[in-house]
């Protein structure tokens, strides 16, 4: 395959996300052959199993979106020490009806920054335990726990000099995941 259109799914719904800027950042990082695109996921209704026959045009939307994607980034924050609701809610509308899930087999990358220490650890641990269910092979190292700190964005957005060789070498990573497992 010479071309990877990847879905971003992006954790937080705010104006001035720190990790909608993470996500934009690191798409400068992947190669010319990888094109990145993040998926709305704020104009999705709550789950309804009701809804599952008759689901509404953004969930379709999505599931589209998913589809036509060979790989996966979910680029998150941590809210109470896990995923955010918002993000659930996306999962679980993109994995229905039973046996029409968007996300199985699509290879995945799993990163995030909080203004915490811990830097999205336990958001993340929570979202590889559903990935796993949900059958998306999801890159396992280098972890990547993320610190909002001065510097780690430029001016322009990007990754700041400190954090780049690092953010570097997970992308070229994730890079090879994806061509490794894209189907
Ligand atoms: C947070 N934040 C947070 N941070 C963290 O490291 N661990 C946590 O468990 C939580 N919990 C939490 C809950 C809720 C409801 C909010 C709104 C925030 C702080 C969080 O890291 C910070 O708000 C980030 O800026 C959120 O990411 P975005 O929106 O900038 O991408």
């Amino acid at each position: 395959m010479s071309h990877y259109q990847i879905a971003v799914i992006v954790g937080s719904l705010r104006k001035d996300s720190f990790n909608r800027t993470l996500a934009t950042a690191l798409a400068k990082l992947a190669p010319s052959e990888f094109t990145f695109k993040q998926v709305g996921i704020g104009d999705l209704p709550l789950y309804n199993q009701d809804d599952d026959g008759n689901p509404s045009a953004s969930v379709k939307r999505l599931k589209n979106e998913i589809a036509a994607a060979q790989g996966l980034l979910f680029v998150t924050p941590e809210y109470n020490r896990s995923i955010p609701g918002v993000l659930k809610n996306a999962l679980d509308q993109a994995s229905r009806p039973y046996g029409q899930s968007a996300w199985a087999g699509k290879p995945a990358g799993v990163i995030g920054i909080s203004v915490g220490t811990i830097g999205t650890a336990l958001a993340q641990q929570h979202l590889r335990n559903i990935l796993a269910y949900l059958d998306v092979p999801t890159l396992g190292q280098p972890e990547a726990f993320l610190q909002v700190k001065e510097g780690f964005f430029d001016a322009s957005g990007n990754i700041g000099p400190e954090s780049k060789p690092f953010l570097q070498g997970w992308m070229d990573r994730y890079v090879s995941w994806v061509q490794q497992h894209a189907g």
